[in-house]
């Protein structure tokens, strides 16, 4: 007997996708208590209004919770038809069980496979890059990908460097099979030599023997020059790969990680003007790898974006680590 792999559909897509926005606001004028700074600093430097975090109630579970039900209604299914539940967080605070298994049963799936990654403010492309693969080999039909952080609860309220930038909330997108080209090819990677550039103060043992929290550190300045370098070449590298050209693209979505950052791919690019470009970074701050999904729930719901366009993602952070591929908008 021969043994049998697995095949899957000849193309995935996106099916649905759904956000959950925290609701408690936070304007420059509050950092203000915080850490030396001014709205006009900070609006300047990043673009940033106002960013949410999460209130007493919200948790990194329940706003991808509730993200994930708004997906799966969108997509048209019900979480039984739910085979695989992908989520990317760096602010689960348990390292195990994952935080994708407690969802897939909260979801009400049926024993859905379940796992966490992480990839920092890449990780719902990368979490994509995986739904695509799990489609088309047939490991699984329908896949749930998650990108939720609440970083306020491990920010350095006090770090000029941080405090400013970072903020909450969950995006989610529902992936399963096409019968036409939907997602183009993931181009991604690593560099590892920089991990200490987006880094935690401690690791567990330390913060226990410190009896000090552990949050998140960044030079500022080395990741805009990498991101304004090699990944805004990357960008241009996932438009080539997907066969498409700059003036065939509708909107382009970059990881809200900076209005300046943004500026500088728009540049490399050389994107025509009838391609709308994502600027929720003004009023959600950036919030890692919920930041994409939230942009184009958002933007579907101004008419800024619309089902059927073609769309450019890109997520790149900690690790240091990047993904990006074309979508078609559900
Ligand atoms: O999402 C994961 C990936 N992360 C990113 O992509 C973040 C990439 N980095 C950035 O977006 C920027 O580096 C920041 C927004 C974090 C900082 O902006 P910057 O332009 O790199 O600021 P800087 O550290 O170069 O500081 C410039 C000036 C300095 O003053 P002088 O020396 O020019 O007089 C700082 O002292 O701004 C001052 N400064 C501030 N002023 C008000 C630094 N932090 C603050 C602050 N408020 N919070």
């Amino acid at each position: 007997m021969a043994l049998k792999a697995s095949h899957g559909a000849a193309y995935s897509r996106v099916e649905g996708i759904g956000a959950a926005i925290p609701s408690r606001v936070v304007d420059n004028h509050e950092m203000t208590q915080y850490i030396e700074t001014s709205d006009e600093w900070i609006q300047q430097r990043t673009g940033i209004v106002e960013r949410r975090w999460a209130a007493e109630h919200e948790t990194v579970e329940s706003l991808s919770m509730d993200a994930a039900r708004r997906a799966i209604e969108r997509a048209g299914l019900t979480p039984a038809d739910i085979d695989a539940v992908i989520v990317s967080t760096v602010s689960h605070m348990l390292q195990t069980p994952s935080l994708a298994a407690i969802i897939a049963a909260k979801l009400g799936t049926d024993g859905a496979a379940a796992f966490d990654i992480s990839a920092a403010c890449a990780g719902f492309s990368y979490g994509l890059a995986q739904a695509d693969a799990l489609v088309r080999t047939g490991a699984a039909r329908h896949v749930v990908v998650i990108g939720a952080e609440t970083l306020s609860k491990i920010t350095d309220l006090s770090d000029r460097g941080t405090a400013f930038l970072f903020a909450d909330g969950a995006g989610a997108a529902v992936v399963g099979p096409s019968d036409v080209p939907s997602m183009g090819p993931v181009v991604w990677g690593s560099d590892g030599e920089q991990a200490d550039v987006i880094n935690m103060s401690r690791d567990w043992h330390q913060a226990v023997e410190e009896g000090q929290p552990s949050q998140i550190t960044m030079q500022g300045q080395a990741v805009f020059r990498w991101a304004t370098g090699f990944i805004a070449d990357a960008a241009r590298r996932t438009l080539e790969a997907s066969g498409l050209t700059p003036d065939e693209l509708d909107l382009f979505v970059p990881h809200q990680a900076n209005n300046r950052i943004t500026d500088s791919m728009l540049r490399h690019l050389k994107l025509p003007e009838t391609v709308t470009v994502a600027r929720t970074i003004k009023h959600f701050g950036n919030n890692s790898a919920a930041s994409i999904p939230i942009a184009i729930d958002a933007m579907l719901a101004s008419g800024e974006a619309k089902s059927g366009d073609t769309c450019l993602i890109i997520g790149f952070g900690a690790g240091l680590v990047y993904a990006g591929q074309v979508i078609t908008i559900p």
